[in-house]
């Protein structure tokens, strides 16, 4: 299972690319606006960072023509960069037209398996279905992946699933169980993923141990 890290936060993208477990980096214009730095400035630095990982950049426009423009001038950037395109009518027509185009897509807001079947036939490199903001709403978000999984597989799409709006390690897991390809995690909760509590507490109780033994080399 892939890691991609959602967030456009340069340290926080550092930091867990310092871990050597990171696999992407997906971003969105709230993420984007949260660092208050000009896009552009923000789009330059991570790819510096992460040159050879896919970058997820998403489109503003929302009509098919805006959508080709923004996404055709992001994806000179670099070959790494995946243009996030929001699951309409017109989304699907630019996802045609990337992949036409050999421009990788994440088709975003996706909270239906009608909404993931439509855009995986229509070509997307990656779909992202929103498990947190399901659960929001007192739906239940990972049946939205089990059921995409599910149609994936009886199909053989190549698409890639990224589960998005991850809120805590056990959306994390689910996902793993569940055999989607990628989860896209907050940097908070994949802190939250190191630890556990009787990890800290054994580890004291390693290092008190330690104390009384004698002749130690280091
Ligand atoms: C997905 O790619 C989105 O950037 C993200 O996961 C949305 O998460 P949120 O619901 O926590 O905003």
């Amino acid at each position: 299972m892939k890691f991609f890290i959602d967030t456009a936060n340069i340290d926080e993208i550092k930091e867990a690319n310092s871990l050597k477990i990171l696999d992407g980096v997906t971003t969105n214009p709230t993420l984007i606006s949260k660092t208050g730095k000009p896009f552009m400035d923000v789009v330059k630095e991570i790819l510096e960072e992460v040159p050879d990982k896919p970058v997820s950049l998403e489109v503003a426009s929302t009509d098919y023509e805006g959508m080709i423009k923004e996404g055709e001038y992001l994806a000179e950037f670099g070959s790494n960069v995946v243009i996030k395109i929001p699951m309409t009518l017109d989304g699907l027509k630019a996802v045609k037209h990337f992949e036409y185009k050999g421009i990788k897509t994440n088709v975003t807001l996706i909270f239906s398996p009608a909404q993931a079947l439509l855009a995986m036939k229509a070509g997307a490199s990656y779909i992202s279905p929103f498990v947190g903001r399901l659960d929001d709403i007192s739906h239940t978000g990972m049946d939205l992946i089990s059921d995409i999984v599910n149609i994936r597989d009886n199909y053989n799409f190549d698409t890639e699933i990224i589960v998005a709006s991850v809120r805590n390690p056990i959306h994390v897991i689910e996902s793993a169980l569940l055999g989607a390809d990628i989860a896209t995690i907050p940097f908070k909760v994949i802190s939250q993923l190191v630890k556990h509590p009787l990890t800290d507490i054994g580890l004291e109780r390693f290092l008190k141990d330690w104390e009384s033994v004698p002749n130690k080399p280091f």
